[in-house]
């Protein structure tokens, strides 16, 4: 690791303020942040400072067709960045923030053309993270942040990520220890009507219908055999590991688990995520097993480290089930579905005689 980058190891409830002050500063100086928040690590700059900006997207080496997402500490701060705001944007904001939803807005005059990819929109959310809060009101700026990943890598839930990834290319990290949820914010675009969700993350759609009952989702990688999208962000690659990645579907658990085998002995090094009661049928072979846990929620947390470690142990193939696309389950099929990267395959229960 280069001297330059500072990391900083800060209580995640309670943060140090000496360092979010330098880190505040840094900031405002134009510098390179990266912070924990309830999803993810972010990649910080000052978002009204296009210099600022391009430094993010250089050391994510990030297509400048991808926009950022900005970050807020106050409902005030809203109108800094987005402009012609609808009243349920407000109704959503009061309930969901701070918190894991990202509003796609009008964005206003003075917001750089870079941070928008030169669109007419902007997205915008509250984090709900103390040390992202603390930043931002150190700050006292709109900060954009997208995921502190190398650009096509998993997300980053932890500073030794970051570090993996960035290493001297920020100026500090703040290092407030795992990120709760693990998955990215939930994407909702309000300039569409009805609204739609571009991409499902940390706020489940049966949360959001409660207060959007018309919220749509219609991927059209969804339809399963899509390769590409046409809308930012929507693209299907991304998330990917270095080894190839394929995703099983099928109720017939013995029919998937004897699919997932016969794999298994045309590859190399094979890893396998696995929930905990599935991670016992591969127990015997000769695998890499990272356990998910035993719900989606842990799941959650746990993917991106996971694909990362089947990684580093150089696995050339990684095995999955898909997840039901229920709850915090449809982020996590969402993730699992690009980085596999369209490769998804249906086993049948076969004919009983
Ligand atoms: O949880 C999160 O959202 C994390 C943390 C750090 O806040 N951030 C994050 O940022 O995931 P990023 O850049 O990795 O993903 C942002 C996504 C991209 O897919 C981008 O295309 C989309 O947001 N996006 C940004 N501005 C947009 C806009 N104006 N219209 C449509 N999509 C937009
Ligand atoms: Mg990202």
């Amino acid at each position: 690791m280069s001297k330059r980058t500072r990391v900083l190891r800060v209580d995640p409830v309670a943060p140090d303020a000496d360092a979010i002050a330098l880190a505040g500063r840094t900031i405002r100086a134009g510098g390179l942040v990266a912070f924990p928040t309830e999803t993810v690590y972010g990649l910080g700059a000052n978002a009204l400072d296009e210099a600022a900006i391009a430094k993010i997207f250089a050391a994510k080496g990030r297509p400048a067709s991808d926009p950022l997402i900005v970050h807020i500490a106050r409902l005030e701060q809203l109108s800094q960045v987005a402009h012609a705001i609808p009243s349920e944007a407000f109704a959503l904001c009061r309930r969901f923030w701070p918190g894991p939803l990202t509003l796609v807005l009008q964005k206003a005059q003075g917001i750089p053309a870079n941070l928008t990819a030169s669109l007419n929109t902007v997205a915008v959310r509250m984090p709900d993270h103390e040390v992202a809060l603390a930043l931002l009101r150190s700050a006292d700026l709109p900060i954009a942040a997208p995921s502190a990943n190398q650009f096509s890598r998993p997300s980053p839930t932890s500073a030794q990520h970051v570090i993996d990834d960035l290493a001297d290319r920020v100026d500090v990290v703040l290092d407030g220890g795992n990120t709760p949820i693990g998955l990215e914010s939930t994407i909702v675009s309000l300039i569409e009507d009805p609204p739609c969700v571009l991409r499902p993350g940390g706020i489940s759609l049966e949360t959001l219908r409660e207060a959007l009952p018309n919220l749509r989702y219609e991927p059209s990688y969804l339809a399963e055999d899509v390769m590409i999208a046409p809308a930012p962000g929507t693209m299907l690659r991304h998330y990917s590991p270095r080894a190839r990645v394929i995703l099983y579907t099928g109720d017939d658990d013995a029919e998937v688990y004897a699919a997932m085998r016969a794999e298994i002995n045309s590859h190399e090094r094979v890893g396998i995520l696995a929930c905990d009661a599935d991670a016992l049928e591969f127990a015997e072979l000769d695998v890499a097993i990272e356990r998910l846990g035993a719900d989606a929620d842990e799941a959650a947390r746990r993917l991106f480290a996971a694909l990362r470690s089947l990684d580093q142990q150089g696995v050339d193939c990684i095995l999955a089930r898909a997840p039901e696309k229920r709850g915090l389950g449809l982020a996590l099929w969402d993730r699992l579905l690009r980085a596999a990267v369209g490769s998804l395959i249906k086993v049948q229960a076969a004919p009983s005689d």
